[in-house]
């Protein structure tokens, strides 16, 4: 007989499984332990409810699109924090100028924003530089765009954001850590589902960071070449350090930012700094 531990694992994977084949959600062998853990506290709860077991209310699944399509949009509010990867950040600020000539104002955008701490970084990096731009975030989860909008966060939220950042662009609201107008002037958002539509460029930054993970393949590499086709000449996507790979494998360009950060570009296009 199978262990509770296996059995459990199994109803996981049925559930991912599903998730794939009706909604396109990741591919299960890659799926971060995050994922799997959310799943089974989603099937846990279920079964606690309905005193049915983990594999009874994973196999009623197969007969329920809405209750796949409920675990598919509790995955899809995804985790995010402001300043994630450093590395990529300080590489970002050190050649912006070089890349991108001071008079430019820049396009930006953050594919798959969540809550909004990417595009505020940005908008706080960019701020900082004294640059002008604007950055759009766009997330196909309207709960992630209503809380991105509100720019408000815990106060834990300004734990890896540069000191010096969160006395200039933060304040405080109700005991939490509000991004002020500033920044927000520049940055909006907008509801927008990346495999339907991606939004129209041109942009000199693309930030497409830990969403390939939701997309199983042809669509993430499909996602990931629209949004490359709207790079303004010499711009420069940027993923998550662990997706260079597989958009390296669909003909994207590597542009080494700083030992550890790589960016990616059309292959076509002009490689060198962008020319207005
Ligand atoms: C893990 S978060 C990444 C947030 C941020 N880019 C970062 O790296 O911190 C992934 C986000 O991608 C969004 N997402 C997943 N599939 C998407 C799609 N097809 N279109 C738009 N957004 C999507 C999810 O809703 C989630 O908010």
């Amino acid at each position: 007989m199978a262990s509770p531990e296996s059995s459990r694992e199994r109803a996981i994977d049925l559930a991912l499984g599903l998730a794939e084949e009706l909604f396109g959600f990741g591919s299960s062998s890659s799926t971060p332990g995050w994922v799997r853990d959310r799943v089974r506290t989603h099937l846990e709860q279920q079964a606690a409810q309905s005193g049915l077991s983990l594999n009874e209310v994973a196999k009623r699944l197969l007969q329920d699109r809405r209750a796949v399509e409920e675990i598919v949009a509790s995955l899809r509010v995804g985790e995010t924090r402001f300043y994630r990867d450093k590395a990529q950040w300080e590489a970002l600020e050190r050649q912006l100028d070089h890349l991108f000539p001071t008079d430019v104002e820049l396009a930006v955008l953050s594919a798959g924003c969540s809550t909004g701490e990417e595009a505020y970084t940005l908008g706080m990096l960019l701020t900082a530089a004294r640059r002008r731009f604007r950055v759009l975030g766009v997330d196909r989860s309207a709960e992630a765009i209503r809380v991105a909008r509100e720019a408000t966060y815990p106060r834990e939220a300004a734990r890896d954001i540069p000191p010096a950042w969160v006395e200039r662009f933060c304040d405080e609201h109700n005991g939490r850590l509000r991004v002020g107008m500033l920044v927000r002037n520049s940055v909006e958002f907008e509801e927008c589902d990346l495999v339907q539509r991606v939004p129209a460029g041109p942009y000199h930054l693309i930030l497409f960071k830990n969403v390939l993970l939701y997309l199983a393949a042809p669509a993430g590499e499909q996602v990931a070449r629209r949004l490359a086709n709207e790079l303004e000449e010499g711009g420069l996507l940027l993923p998550a350090a662990s997706e260079v790979l597989r958009l390296r494998n669909m003909g994207l360009t590597p542009f080494r930012m700083a030992p550890a950060v790589t960016a990616l570009r059309p292959a076509r296009r002009f490689i060198g700094p962008f020319r207005p």
